[in-house]
């Protein structure tokens, strides 16, 4: 290196988020199978990406302000803030006003802003997305991982909040908590919300309340925010990345809590001035119409969500059928949890030693199974368990079939779930050879 500053090597801690892991293992094993003059690609069910459209009407309304270029206020435009606080009102029973609504270039860079801000010490149920840890590394902020358990449908439990935060007394802690959960698909209902936010209240801990994938849960009509139940105590997230298939519109929401100190507000307004001054124009101008009231959104909304249901159950159902794999059953999102630790000896007999290592022997010849595993989900090594990503298929396609003819009865559903995800269910059947392999 020509110049003599050296790197920080704080980054080198820093876990490898599972966008760039992801890619970096699919383009090694292509490498390697072209040396093996192997013309297979790979089973795709490790990218989190909805397969839709970006909808008509965000798109169009994107085209409509491309002219307008001009620098906005840090924290978003008045009638993003006011449309996105209306449609958080509506669909999640809050009582904000644009005020407490602060618009972010995805909700990643929220989270830290938010991580900048909030001192103290973090609690992250497990397994879990990988995108909070190595955040809080960069910024230095500890943090503790609370296991989350398949007899409990992989949620928290209030009582183990509890023992943690008595175990702890003394210190100030925000609880991460992901509603639906990325990875396991699972929804916490109204009553389990409130028994976390009775204890939050008590303990006095702030929720940072990642709901990215609120507007796919399948059952909608029964969503409970932890925003809704725990005004005074919650950081919600939101955005466009999920529910409208927009993650490279890079649009995210944070609602903060009632009574949100100024400090806070003008804080966080400070560090979106700091780095990346406002995000950009027309893509805010966009977005107020994904936030207004309309048919449009509501059956684009529907759409995708009656389509991620059908397909991740019934994909689902087909992975739980493959001897000795355990799964969860999603509500919501476009993830599964599939545990393999049913044969964790034979892998250690045949040198799989950890669930990174699973990650790879997924991927290589001749399975090409690509899944998410191991550090991208923080848990331990000996945790053989994968994420299950069930995009993988013609989304608008499915979409536009999926309106002019929605399957009714179980036997449309099956006809519906074997055209459009053909690939998935080839990837099952690599999944379950290599399992035969295993046992
Ligand atoms: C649980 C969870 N939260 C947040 C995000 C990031 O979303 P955004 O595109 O708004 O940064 C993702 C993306 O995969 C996610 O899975």
């Amino acid at each position: 290196m020509h110049f003599r500053t050296s790197i920080d090597n704080r980054i080198q801690q820093v876990k490898m988020p599972e966008n760039l892991a992801v890619g970096m293992m699919v383009r090694a094993q292509r490498e390697k199978c072209q040396d093996l003059q192997c013309p297979f690609d790979y089973y795709s069910f490790a990218f989190g990406e909805s397969p839709f459209q970006v909808p008509r009407e965000l798109s169009q309304a994107l085209a409509d302000h491309s002219t307008t270029g001009g620098y906005t206020e840090p924290g978003g435009i008045e009638q993003l803030k006011s449309a996105a606080a209306d449609f958080y009102n509506r669909y999640f029973g809050l009582n904000v006003e644009a005020e407490r609504m602060i618009i972010g270039p995805g909700t990643k860079s929220l989270f830290y802003m938010v991580f900048s801000m909030l001192a103290g010490e973090y609690i992250i149920p497990v397994p879990s997305w990988i995108g909070y840890t190595p955040q809080l590394d960069l910024l230095g902020r500890k943090w503790h991982t609370l296991e989350l358990l398949s007899e409990n449908q992989y949620k928290l439990q209030p009582m183990q909040l509890e023992q943690f935060l008595d175990a702890h007394p003394g210190t100030a802690f925000t609880l991460i908590l992901n509603n639906p959960h990325n990875p396991t698909g699972q929804v916490y209902s109204e009553g389990e919300l409130e028994a976390l936010a009775a204890v939050c209240r008590s303990y006095r801990v702030a929720v940072l309340s990642d709901e990215i994938y609120a507007l796919t849960t399948y059952d909608f009509c029964n969503y409970s925010s932890m925003a809704a139940l725990y005004p005074e105590g919650t950081l919600l997230t939101g955005g466009l990345s999920k529910d409208r298939s927009s993650g490279g519109y890079r649009l995210g929401v944070l609602v903060l809590p009632e009574e949100c100190p100024e400090e806070l507000r003008f804080g966080l307004e400070k560090i979106a001035a700091t780095i990346y001054t406002n995000v950009t124009t027309p893509i805010q101008h966009a977005a107020i119409t994904a936030y207004s009231e309309s048919s449009g959104n509501d059956r684009y909304l529907h759409t995708t969500r009656s389509i991620h249901k059908l397909i991740g159950q019934k994909l689902s159902e087909r992975f739980a059928n493959i001897p000795g794999i355990k799964t969860t059953r999603p509500n919501g999102g476009f993830y599964f949890l599939t545990d393999f630790n049913e044969f964790k000896e034979n892998m250690l007999k045949k040198g799989i030693n950890s669930a990174n290592e699973l990650g790879k022997a997924l991927i290589a010849h001749p399975h090409h199974i690509a899944v998410v595993t191991g550090d991208a989900l923080v848990v331990p090594p000996d945790n053989y368990s994968a994420r299950i990503a069930f995009v993988d298929y013609d989304g608008p396609t499915a979409y536009e079939e999926y309106l002019s003819n929605p399957p009714v009865t179980e036997k449309d559903k099956e006809i519906f779930f074997t055209n459009h995800a053909s690939r998935m269910l080839e990837g099952a059947e690599a999944l379950e050879q290599f399992i035969g392999k295993l046992s």
